[in-house]
């Protein structure tokens, strides 16, 4: 390329039969030229085009990924028990207190400002216990977790006569968590989750086992209050 742009500029040098082609060449040299800037300016244009694909792509998964409001989960996540007292099938009676860990789970790029929760236990539909979350909050991306303990006593129900005779007695735990949460700081959203466990208290053992998520209905809609 250089040798054709010198050749370019010195037109009429050699006068020896080669002139003519020279001038072919130099005028080919000189459109050369001009392909070459065209082939430069299409270039920027392409670097231009990708650059606002890149930058919107960008956008994209930032308000995909980042900006996505994400229902915070609330559960429990394991339970033991203490003070345990059972009666017999013929005369049916259970009390103990529950240590349980709860967990706030919180997949926003935001924190997640919880109020004061109540978690009610029940036993066939019966409320047997329930305990208070004092409100806090869930940073972003991660999870709060906390101990309660709640006293259960399960005497009021007919039924538990023969949940004693089987030696598993179902529990269930629920609880409507109200909250904020703060995307990048500065979009404020209200945001609710529902607790909606499920768990069985094993007599003869006076263990808990089987810790399960219901499925809710509500736990993924509510965005107001
Ligand atoms: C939350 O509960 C704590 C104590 O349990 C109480 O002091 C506080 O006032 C409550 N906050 C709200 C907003 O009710
Ligand atoms: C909790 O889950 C049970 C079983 O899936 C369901 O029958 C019940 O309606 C749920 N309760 C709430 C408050 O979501
Ligand atoms: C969010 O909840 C707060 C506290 O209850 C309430 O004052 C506010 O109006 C709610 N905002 C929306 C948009 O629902």
């Amino acid at each position: 390329m250089a040798e054709k742009e010198q050749q370019a500029t010195h037109p009429m040098a050699p006068t020896n039969g080669y002139t003519r082609s020279d001038a072919e060449s130099s005028s080919a040299a000189h459109g050369g030229a001009r392909h070459q800037r065209k082939k430069k300016r299409n270039k920027c244009l392409l670097y231009i085009v990708l650059f606002a694909i890149f930058q919107a792509a960008v956008i994209l998964i930032f308000v995909l990924t980042i900006m996505r409001l994400r229902t915070p989960k609330f559960r429990v996540r394991s339970a033991a028990l203490t003070n345990f007292n059972a009666g017999t099938p013929e005369n049916p009676s259970l009390t103990a207190a529950m240590n349980a860990e709860l967990a706030v789970r919180n997949a926003n790029f935001g924190r997640y400002k919880y109020r004061n929760t109540t978690v009610e236990f029940l036993y066939r539909g019966t409320p047997v216990g329930q305990v208070i979350v004092r409100g806090s909050r869930a940073n972003w991306r991660s999870t709060r977790k906390f101990e309660v303990r709640a006293d259960l006593n399960l005497g009021v129900n007919s039924e538990l006569g023969n949940d004693l005779r089987a030696g598993i007695v179902p529990i269930t735990s629920q609880a409507r968590m109200r909250g904020r949460v703060d995307l990048i700081f500065v979009m404020r959203r209200n945001r609710s989750t529902d607790m909606n466990c499920s768990m069985e208290i094993v007599v003869a053992t006076q263990q808990i086992r089987n810790i399960q998520l219901s499925s809710s209905p509500f736990s993924s809609s509510s965005t107001k209050s």
